[in-house]
């Protein structure tokens, strides 16, 4: 119980790899805000993650909407009291429709940079205040191997995951001092709804995939670029955020931890 009486945001938490992230960190003992834009869905996750024994609260929000994410801030003070860690998690592979094209598009281009990368902009600057003046808190930001290396059937992405990288160094300069530690996750391949997407574009843009069923593309690849040769679970990935904002990782701040079966080894 590494983490019990700490309150946890997780944004994108209702479904996927902020899900298992919530979970991960609950098991830890930590209280959990379930922060998403399906109110629905994450009322469920909230639900059963208090089956763990912690507190858990979902809360509407679209992290590229700054007032939003201001009354995230307010209502879980009041209710919580704090806010200790932050999971910059919320994320999309484009705008809505975009696998069904066979280039990416200027609304895509928006839709990753609004979300991925300015959403976390809006996360930090509406949650961080309070941990400035506790003096202490972790973020942990979703970047993705996709921003390690420009990738031709999603350059949009490509280059927002790597935008949340860089941003990450930048952000634990910027946080250092107030003893706020700043790190990114790199997930490598996951089954998930956004990578059946991803599956359905590189079958129409590259030769090595084309016309396979998107889970095809899905375990040809990991055949091909995981050393492994397994995939990654977002329950891989909820065990390295955890690591990431415990006490255990007190002197890391910066990094870009990759999670994806040695795909990139550096
Ligand atoms: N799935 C993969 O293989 C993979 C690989 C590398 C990185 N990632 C990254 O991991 C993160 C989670 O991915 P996932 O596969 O679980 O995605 P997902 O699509 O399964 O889940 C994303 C969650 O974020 C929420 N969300 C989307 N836009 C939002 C917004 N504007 N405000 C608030 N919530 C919003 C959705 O409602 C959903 O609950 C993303 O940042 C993604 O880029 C995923």
């Amino acid at each position: 119980m590494t983490l019990k009486g700490k309150v946890a945001v997780v944004t994108g938490g209702a479904t996927g790899i902020g899900r298992a992230i919530a979970f991960a960190l609950a098991r830890d003992g930590a209280d959990i805000v379930v922060a998403d834009l399906n109110r629905e869905v994450a009322q469920e996750t909230a639900a059963e993650i208090e089956k763990l024994g912690v507190t858990a609260n979902a809360v509407i929000c679209d992290v590229t909407k700054p007032w939003m994410i201001e009354k995230l801030g307010t209502s879980t003070l009041e209710r919580m009291g704090h806010i200790d860690i932050l999971i910059n998690n919320a994320g999309v592979a484009g705008a809505p429709g975009w696998h069904e094209h066979p280039h990416s598009r200027e609304e895509d281009w928006r839709s990753a940079y609004e979300v991925n990368v300015k959403g976390i902009f809006n996360c930090v600057t509406a949650l961080t205040p309070s941990m400035k003046e506790q003096g202490s808190g972790k973020i942990v930001n979703l970047a993705s191997i996709a921003g390690r290396e420009g990738r031709p059937a999603i350059p949009h992405y490509s280059a927002s995951k790597a935008a949340v990288i860089n941003y990450t160094q930048g952000l634990a300069h910027t946080l250092a001092p107030f003893n706020i530690n700043v790190n990114a996750v790199c997930p490598g391949l996951l089954w998930t709804p956004m990578w059946e997407q991803v599956g359905q574009r590189y079958a129409g843009h590259n030769k090595d995939y084309a016309g396979l069923p998107a889970r095809e593309v899905f375990d040809r690849m990991i055949k091909d670029v995981i050393p492994l040769g397994r995939e990654q679970t977002p329950d891989d990935i909820g065990d390295c955020v955890s690591f990431l904002v415990s006490d255990d990782a007190h002197n890391i701040t910066g990094q870009a931890i990759n999670v994806d079966g040695g795909a990139f080894l550096r």
